[in-house]
């Protein structure tokens, strides 16, 4: 199974890159603390897919949000990782193929998409450099 090394240190607070990972779309993003907060302050238990965003991060790398770009609906490409996108009413991620709009966990929040976006496996080898796989 291949693996994908990204470099952090040029994802400004904010910033969201696309990339790939195994050939499919992959979002990393470094959410900046007003997003942190906004994802905190939700009640889990209103959620379709319950989950915090520590529980969809590492310890101690909250900000780092890394999950695949593929709407979990029928496999569109969200918009909101790159210059100027449509982060949708949740500020995370919007996809437009039938109006899924996740929060800044990734978290699915309103349109038909069933779960949160897949967050793979990964592990930080230094404090700007991941392995992805
Ligand atoms: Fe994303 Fe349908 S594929 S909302």
């Amino acid at each position: 199974q291949s693996t994908t090394e990204i470099d952090l240190s040029k994802i400004l607070p904010g910033q969201a890159i696309k990339t790939s990972f195994r050939k499919q779309p992959l979002f990393v993003r470094n959410l900046t603390p007003k997003e942190i907060s906004e994802a905190d302050a939700v009640d889990i238990s209103t959620l379709r897919d319950p989950q915090t965003l520590e529980e969809r991060t590492k310890a101690g790398k909250k900000n780092w949000l890394i999950t695949l770009g593929v709407c979990t609906h029928l496999g569109c490409v969200p918009l909101g990782a790159g210059e100027g996108e449509n982060k949708g009413p949740f500020g995370g991620y919007f996809c437009p193929c039938h109006g899924s709009a996740y929060d800044t966990a990734a978290r699915i929040r309103k349109g038909p998409a069933p779960t949160n976006l897949h967050v793979p496996d990964y592990a930080f080898n230094s404090d700007t450099v991941v392995t992805v796989g």
